[in-house]
């Protein structure tokens, strides 16, 4: 049966040396507790290979928050799956809303992210959502399916099996404005309801879908409560500890 998770997504904050004493404590939070969930930190590339030195990945697993759609070669600035498979890391968040919106990333961008990041055995966390005039239009469905089949029906099912959805309405990211926990039920089942159409039940019933988006330990009871929401993608919260640790305690 599918796992549920709390994965925190530092995005662009934290100096390292600020990261890594982030990351001590969350390590030495988790292991003093018995967690009833898989906890992953998400953090930027400079910090990875430092954090992974420094964390019992047994018990918090590590990720990057991007990785490139080629393997090497000329590309200034970009950081390949190989590199980030290198530093220890084990995950990937792909297809983020600010990567699509700031950085242009393309249904065919996220195909082959996803292809090298499979090829180098990272786990993809894989982003969809809508903004909010498409919820406002009722397009809420059709954006979040779309952005489903085009970035990841191209996988065997093998393969999608180890993928992680993570569903994050744009609206509610960064803005304190939650998904209610119905809201967020209603569209995890419908996501869950077209993987399954695709792959088969088992395979659906399988994957892990994470809600992410102004997520606190005040609402992740309640949101982690539905049977569709297998736990959340965490923005804001997860970069101080007591938060993130008050959101892995909801499960
Ligand atoms: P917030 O939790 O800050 O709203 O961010 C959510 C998010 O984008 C996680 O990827």
């Amino acid at each position: 049966m599918r796992k549920n998770i709390v994965a925190g997504n530092w995005k662009m904050n934290t100096t390292l040396q600020e990261g890594i004493a982030l990351a001590e404590e969350v390590n030495e939070a988790l292991a003093g507790r018995k967690a009833n969930c898989d906890v992953v930190i998400c953090v930027p590339f400079t910090h990875l290979a430092s954090i992974a030195a420094k964390i019992n990945q047994e018990k918090l697993g590590l990720g990057a928050e991007n990785c490139a759609d080629h393997e090497k070669g000329a590309y200034t600035g970009e950081v390949s799956a190989p590199m980030v498979a290198s530093t220890g890391a084990t995950y990937v968040i792909l297809g983020h809303s600010e990567r699509r919106q700031y950085y242009g990333e393309t249904a065919e961008t996220l195909r082959a992210k996803v292809a090298l990041a499979l090829e180098n055995k990272l786990t993809p966390i894989f982003c969809i959502g809508e903004v909010l005039e498409e919820r406002e239009n009722n397009k809420h469905f059709d954006v979040v399916k779309a952005q489903i089949e085009e970035g990841l029906f191209n996988l065997s099912a093998e393969d999608f099996g180890k993928i992680i959805l993570a569903y994050e309405p744009v609206w509610a990211i960064g803005t304190g404005k939650t998904a209610t926990a119905d809201q967020a039920e209603e569209i995890h089942a419908f996501i869950r309801k077209t993987v399954a159409e695709k792959y088969g039940q088992e395979v659906a019933d399988n994957t892990s879908i994470l809600y992410g988006g102004s997520c606190k330990p005040s609402n992740a009871k309640e949101l982690f409560a539905k049977p569709d929401v297998d736990g959340g993608l965490i923005g804001g919260a997860a970069l101080k500890c007591a938060d993130f640790m008050g959101i892995v305690d909801a499960f």
